[in-house]
């Protein structure tokens, strides 16, 4: 099966072709410190050629859900070095993924002030606060030119820590509504400053982030995520297929270790699927993402559509997810209920093959 085979990801041998994709569970402890039970969590899932974390984010800005865990503190950087080193002792290599929210967050989480975005535009919709209240959303503050330089420091400082952290690497979070597709995008970025307007100026500020990511661990160790047609939170763009190709080529010429890309099951009516356009243009490791089983899995893999496949749901629930595919056995069904919050159940008890 191509998807047990070794990889070559950058300096990298990946046991195999699978990817653990990043997973938001929200039971990070006071001071958005990783739970000590992410240690277990992570640790039985070694055995994903690379496991890519829930995300991180790298300000107590950039966080808009509950106990989402960060990497901007001593007390984060040492509770992710237990979780590294014991991904490690068990055989696997595993990447953080950096995060800012931006426009996706409460005052609550801001001690009242606004969330920051591009631009300030309205929303709908509702998003939890710390406790785990519904409430409605609020139209951000636009960040300040001047403050673009700080945020993209904060990534930096991000990166750092998670190299202090003991990580295999990095992904760039460029994807699902939040701060870096908030300006890549043409429905959340109206600035008419050098970073909005033309597709040039919208890519700047993602660019940027990804150029103080690499300057910190070389680009054969930092992945970026990307979902061209996520249409939550209000996202939108005028010219997918223009903004994700040219997107993809300024990846491409950093020679970033990958591209991981989130599109479909569904792709909009009368749109081009971008995963097969943006496989031409990106020559590192290609990875996709979306609802993929073993057999599409390996179908994308024996087509030459990709070279690694990443796992969400199927990881979070089948801690031995390889060895099952190997198998071929029966599959644990991931339980919605369970995802965000709370302790071990649906989190550390879903059980390996015996
Ligand atoms: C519980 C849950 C949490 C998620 N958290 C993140 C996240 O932190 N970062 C991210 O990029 N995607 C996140 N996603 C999206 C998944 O990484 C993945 O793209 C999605 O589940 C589709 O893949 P799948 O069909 O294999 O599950 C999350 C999805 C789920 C179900």
């Amino acid at each position: 099966m191509k998807l047990l085979s070794p990889f070559k990801l950058g300096p990298m041998e990946l046991s195999n072709s699978m990817a653990m994709s990043a997973l938001t569970r929200c039971r990070a402890l006071e001071g958005n410190v990783p739970n000590p039970l992410a240690v277990t969590y992570y640790s039985q899932r070694a055995s994903a050629g690379l496991i890519i974390t829930e995300a991180t984010q790298v300000t107590p800005m950039g966080q808009g859900y509950p106990n989402t865990p960060g990497i901007y503190s001593d007390e984060q950087v040492q509770g992710w070095k237990k979780i590294t080193d014991s991904v490690h002792q068990a055989g696997g290599k595993i990447f953080l993924q950096l995060w800012h929210v931006g426009r996706v967050s409460l005052p609550d989480y801001h001690d009242g002030n606004l969330p920051v975005a591009p631009s300030a535009l309205p929303m709908s919709g509702h998003l939890h606060t710390p406790r785990f209240e519904q409430k409605d959303v609020v139209t951000p503050r636009a960040l300040e030119l001047s403050e673009i330089p700080q945020v993209v420091a904060q990534f930096k400082k991000g990166a750092e820590n998670a190299m202090a952290a003991g990580f295999d690497g990095v992904e760039v979070h460029g994807a699902n509504g939040y701060l870096l597709e908030q300006f890549t995008e043409s429905g959340s970025n109206h600035r008419t400053d050098a970073y909005g307007g033309s597709l040039e100026n919208r890519l700047r500020f993602p660019l940027e982030v990804v150029d103080a990511v690499i300057s910190v661990w070389g680009a054969d160790r930092v992945g970026y995520r990307i979902s061209p047609y996520f249409d939550g939170y209000a996202m939108s763009d005028a010219n997918p297929v223009e903004t994700y190709t040219h997107l993809t080529e300024e990846l491409d010429k950093r020679k970033l270790a990958y591209l991981c890309v989130k599109e479909g099951p569904a792709v909009p009516k009368n749109a081009a699927a971008l995963t097969p356009i943006l496989r031409k243009i990106f020559h590192q490791a290609y990875m996709v993402n979306m609802a993929f089983t073993a057999e599409t899995g390996e179908a994308i893999l024996e087509n030459g559509g990709a070279d690694l496949v990443c796992y969400g749901r199927l990881f979070l629930a089948n801690p031995d997810l390889p060895e099952r595919f190997k198998q071929k056995t029966s599959l644990n069904q991931p339980d919605p209920a369970t995802f965000y919050g709370g302790g071990e159940k649906g989190y550390t008890d879903y059980p390996k093959l015996g």
